[in-house]
């Protein structure tokens, strides 16, 4: 891969801003390399983590009417493709449908998808973008065909409420946007919250963690992973899950030269995970400029389809 020293140097560069501020953090897109990508994939099939069977089994049930509000010809646009799993669902069941453009950061990832897509949707034009999906990002030239977007798995619970409010708004902007399909999880006992954050077969802490061998492989990082502890906290105030990876003792960790310190008991605050109630979701929607068309949610009202147009 062409880009790979830049995104190392920006890695590189991160972490050095994020882990010497206070307090130490650093931004959860770095959880997808190829390694972080497959235990996600792993999570969202663990029997604590509800948001994707929940998202998935409404995507399926309400079809006609999400269909509803897509048009003939259009191109979904999805930020943060992944493996494009539940995708299908979509593909499957939207027949007006022209094309499908997977928005990813992970390159090996969204490549492979990509290809698999084609063989098995002939039909559809697949325009795959590695694209930063959090930055503001140009769309490829659809000709003036419909734009629906499709922002599933409540990703933007991962951005604070000023950042969320100024990417519903950069989406409502897009040219020829028509619909955007919103993936938002609902507020909901802690005990759950906190399981879904911190499974028992350890797969989200291992994937909080993989974050340290990747710094250690790509950002000349000499983390000890064995003297960091993944940690999962719901942050009532803020309406969020957070993630942290918490120093089990004193210790000195080079990265990219430097020398970070850290006190026992200090985190690294890698991810938010923010909660939503479908009041403060028709809230936002409407302050960005959207119409809601709908607001789908499961009979155990844990997770929010919102149809945006
Ligand atoms: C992909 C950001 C929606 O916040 O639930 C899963 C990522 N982190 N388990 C989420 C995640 C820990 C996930 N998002």
């Amino acid at each position: 891969m062409t880009d790979t020293t830049i995104e190392a140097r920006d890695l590189a560069e991160a972490a050095l801003a994020g882990l010497t501020a206070q307090p130490k953090g650093l931004s959860p897109k770095w959880f997808y390399d190829a390694h972080g990508s497959d235990l996600f994939e792993r999570i969202t099939q663990l029997p604590e983590y509800y948001p994707a069977r929940t998202e998935r089994a409404i995507l399926e049930t309400r079809l006609d009417e999400i269909a509803a509000e897509v048009p003939d010809g259009a191109v979904l646009v999805e930020l943060g493709s992944g493996a494009s799993v539940k995708t299908r669902l979509l593909l499957d069941g939207l027949p007006q449908l022209a094309g499908y453009v997977p928005i990813d950061i992970s390159e090996a990832f969204l490549l492979q998808t990509a290809s698999r897509l084609r063989a098995d949707y002939p039909d559809l034009a697949i325009t795959p973008v590695v694209a930063d999906f959090m930055a503001p990002i140009t769309l490829p030239d659809f000709g003036g065909r419909p734009v629906v977007g499709f922002f599933p798995g409540s990703t933007l619970g991962n951005l604070d409420r000023r950042g969320a409010m100024e990417l519903l708004a950069r989406l409502r902007a897009w040219p020829d946007h028509a619909a955007l399909i919103l993936g938002l999880d609902l507020v909901k006992p802690v005990e759950v919250l906190e399981a879904a954050y911190d499974d028992a077969q350890g797969v989200t802490a291992a994937f909080n963690l993989n974050l340290l061998t990747r710094l250690n492989r790509e950002a000349g990082a000499d983390f000890d992973l064995s003297a960091f502890r993944h940690k999962a906290v719901w942050n009532d105030e803020a309406q969020r899950v957070e993630m942290h990876l918490e120093s089990l003792r004193a210790q000195r960790v080079r990265i990219a030269g430097e020398t970070i310190n850290f006190t026992a008991g200090e985190t690294i605050h890698t991810e938010n995970s923010h909660k939503f109630s479908p009041e403060t979701l028709s809230m936002m929607a409407a302050r960005a400029g959207w119409g809601i068309a709908g607001i789908l949610t499961d009979p155990d009202e844990l997770f929010a389809v919102a149809m945006l147009k």
